[in-house]
């Protein structure tokens, strides 16, 4: 079983995605061993509470800078000896010594099309506002490996969503969501869980289902 912990910082629904996939047998061999928020009135904590996943707080107002935070995320995630982390609507970047010591063991889900509307800076409703203003005719969301530079690592997963003429941010980041995000979150954690994902530079290659996993 790969130990695993999801980092949230809101509501949870990517959260809740894992959850679902995972009681339903579509995530295999993954153990959900915590929820980490770096806010303390996020709701994604009761959405933990209510599955009974032991839930941590890692305050982000607590701390004067990222390296600080960052390595306090990293403490836990070393003292709960988390093989993979997930960042489910986590809205900050981590520092390199965590990324490093994790390579390729943190998995963020980024809702664009990377490298359309990524980067610092780039999260949570400015990314369809950016996607918006720009006229893109479609978007999406990726799920990826992370890297020290935000939203630049391997891609694991990526899948595209319509944009319509009426979108607001809000309308287009609803179904961004519901067409993508939470379809290929779980999946990029199954395949991880399962040993799928062999990375080579920057390019991600998915084996197939082995029997019995
Ligand atoms: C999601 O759309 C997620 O992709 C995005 O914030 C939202 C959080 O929703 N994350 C980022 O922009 C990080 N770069 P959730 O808390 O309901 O999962």
């Amino acid at each position: 079983m790969v130990k695993t912990a999801v980092l949230v910082s809101g509501g949870g629904t990517n959260l809740q995605a894992i959850i679902d996939a995972h009681i339903f047998g579509e995530i295999k061999n993954c153990e959900l061993a915590a929820v980490i928020s770096s806010n303390p009135d996020a709701f994604a904590i009761q959405r933990a509470e209510r599955a009974g996943i032991p839930v941590y707080v890692v305050d982000r107002k607590i701390f004067a800078n990222r390296a600080s935070f960052s390595e306090a995320i990293h403490k836990k995630l070393e003292d709960l000896d988390i093989d993979l982390a997930v960042l489910a609507g986590f809205m900050y970047v981590l520092d390199s010594p965590l990324i490093h010591a994790y390579r390729n063991r943190v998995i963020n889900i980024h809702p664009a099309l990377i490298p359309s509307f990524c980067g610092d800076g780039c999260y949570g409703l400015r990314v369809h506002e950016a996607a918006l203003e720009y006229g893109v005719k479609v978007s999406g969301a990726t799920a990826h490996f992370c890297v020290t530079e935000p939203d630049a690592g391997p891609i694991i997963l990526q899948k595209a969503v319509e944009v319509r003429e009426d979108d607001t941010p809000t309308s287009l980041q609803r179904r961004v969501m519901e067409e993508a995000e939470w379809k290929i979150l779980p999946a990029a954690v199954s395949l991880y869980c399962e040993g799928r994902l062999e990375v080579t530079g920057r390019t991600v290659k998915i084996s197939e289902a082995q029997d019995g996993v």
